[in-house]
């Protein structure tokens, strides 16, 4: 059992705390804002992640999990300390801003009175592990404390952070104190994970690198669905028929709006910068990030070209977060729709499951104007009376909704799919005038679709016959 300090209490910090906790060891999560500490001691989460209130409720009365925005409660006696706290885009040129990892160290230092490691859990330029030690070092209020500095990068996907965090593909260590990164390992030996322990930069690398890549996949398939679309091909099927190669790997191979959150946006214009910085010029990644850009612009294209002017027109709106099972809203595809929509004139009917709060906060923190915004309780309700409707986070229960009735409930039919949930074919028999991404007017699926067989009755037949 380890005695673990987490600093900052957003979904990577609180995820990570919790679970070593849940994993037997004593933590002590430090955030600065007092209300989300006092909140967290009601249970009350600052976020919305699937499985961790639970967990948090469970650990705390175990006496494993305490709350503080005190450092030196936080640091009492602590083997570890993570630190978890936001690298926001600094510069305009896209540059990561560490205040908040430096303003961390600083606490850290000006409190440790004994040897502990200090690990690295958020996304930091490489080399910040250096910066941290020399902040720690030039900051200590005993000077003759000694410590270790370990990066620890996370891979935790929102909506799945607990379960992420639980059955990592990797951990990924990186330290000039190799001791020090093996003591570290020994926190997640009970996850059973491949380990790569390796130096402070290559670690930090292999963060922006993994992050950089994904980004690059998402960016790959929008601009092969734009291709799709002209040549009449379906991206859907085509990134089924890619999956299967290993090489490949069908993960993230998802065209649509493209992606946005809180690290992919900001994690490849960090590292773009980087590269800028060292003199180079990151060709790819300025490219995975122009096409990132216009991807949510298509959105008001189709629009336009089916209905001409939107003045007037009353949009429906299914989706707010980022993506599914979380309420996070930081770079959502659906603030710069909503604004375009409705600079055009146009009236916008919306609805997320989880983030309608964290929506209109985040809508109106950018300026966006609510006065033309409906609020709604359900799917149903976004259609009644709409000129039109567009899937912009591909909620679960979007996908079952009773098309029929949605097509009912509209004064025009038209369903602009930005995360291609539906099947062209039904939404053409149910009478939409339909428009995914990429989606071509292909014939039926090729591949069985799970669980459904009645679309694909003579390709089955012919299959029997054949035996
Ligand atoms: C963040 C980054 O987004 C992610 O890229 C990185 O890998 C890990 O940290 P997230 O949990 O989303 O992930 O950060 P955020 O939700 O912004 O929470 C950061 C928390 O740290 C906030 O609660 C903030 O109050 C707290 N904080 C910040 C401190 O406690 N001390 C500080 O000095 C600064
Ligand atoms: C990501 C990384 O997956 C995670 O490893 C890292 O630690 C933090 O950043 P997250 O941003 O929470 O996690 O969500 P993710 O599921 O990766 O999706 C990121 C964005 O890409 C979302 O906007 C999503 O809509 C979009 N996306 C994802 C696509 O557009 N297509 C896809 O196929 C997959």
């Amino acid at each position: 059992m380890a005695i673990i300090c987490v600093v900052g209490t957003g979904y990577v910090g609180l995820v990570t705390g919790t679970c070593f906790a849940d994993m037997g060891n004593k933590v002590t999560c430090v955030d600065i804002i007092p209300e989300k500490i006092e909140r967290l001691k009601q249970g009350i989460l600052p976020i919305y992640e699937p499985g961790l209130e639970e967990m948090v409720e469970r650990n705390v009365g175990a006496g494993r999990l305490h709350f503080t925005t005190s450092y030196s409660e936080g640091l009492e006696n602590s083997d570890f300390i993570f630190i978890a706290v936001n690298t926001p885009t600094g510069s305009s040129q896209g540059g990561a801003d560490m205040r908040y990892v430096e303003s961390a160290a600083r606490g850290i230092a000006q409190e440790l009175d004994h040897y502990a490691i200090i690990i690295n859990k958020s996304t930091v330029p490489v080399g910040s592990g250096d910066v941290v030690t020399r902040i720690i070092r030039k900051n200590l209020k005993r000077p003759e404390v000694r410590f270790a500095v370990v990066s620890n990068p996370e891979f935790l996907r929102e909506g799945s952070a607990v379960l992420d965090f639980q059955y990592p593909d990797r951990i990924v260590l990186g330290s000039t104190d190799q001791e020090a990164a093996g003591k570290v390992a020994t926190l997640y030996l009970p996850l059973r994970a491949p380990m790569v322990i390796t130096d402070l930069y290559t670690a930090e690398m292999i963060k922006y690198a993994s992050n950089a890549f994904l980004a690059t996949k998402i960016s790959f398939i929008n601009e092969i669905a734009q291709i799709c679309e002209r040549l009449g091909a379906d991206v859907k099927e085509v990134a089924a028929g890619m999956g299967y190669d290993k090489r490949i790997g069908r993960s993230f191979l998802d065209a649509g709006l493209g992606y946005g959150g809180s690290c992919f946006p900001k994690d490849v214009r960090a590292l773009a910068h980087m590269a800028d910085e060292a003199g180079l010029h990151p060709q790819m990644l300025r490219a995975v990030m122009d096409i990132n850009h216009d991807q949510r612009r298509l959105v008001v294209t189709k629009l336009t070209s089916i209905l001409g002017s939107l003045r007037g027109c009353e949009i429906g709106i299914l989706g707010l977060a980022f993506k599914p099972n979380t309420d996070d809203m930081r770079e959502a595809a659906s603030i710069d729709i909503i604004r375009w929509v409705t600079n055009q004139g146009a009236t916008v009917r919306v609805y997320d499951p989880v983030a309608t709060d964290t929506g209109r906060e985040a809508l109106e923190r950018e300026g966006v104007s609510t006065e033309s915004l409906i609020f709604c309780e359900n799917a149903y309700e976004v259609a009644r009376g709409a000129d039109a409707l567009v899937v912009v986070t591909e909620w679960n229960e979007f996908k079952s909704l009773d098309m029929y009735q949605v097509r009912g409930a509209m004064r025009n039919p038209v369903l602009i799919d930005g995360r291609n949930i539906y099947e062209v074919a039904e939404m053409a028999r149910l009478g939409f005038i339909y428009r995914g991404i990429g989606r071509g007017t292909g014939p039926a699926p090729s591949v069985l679709p799970s669980g459904d067989s009645t679309s694909m009755q003579p390709l089955l037949s012919t299959l029997e016959s054949a035996q």
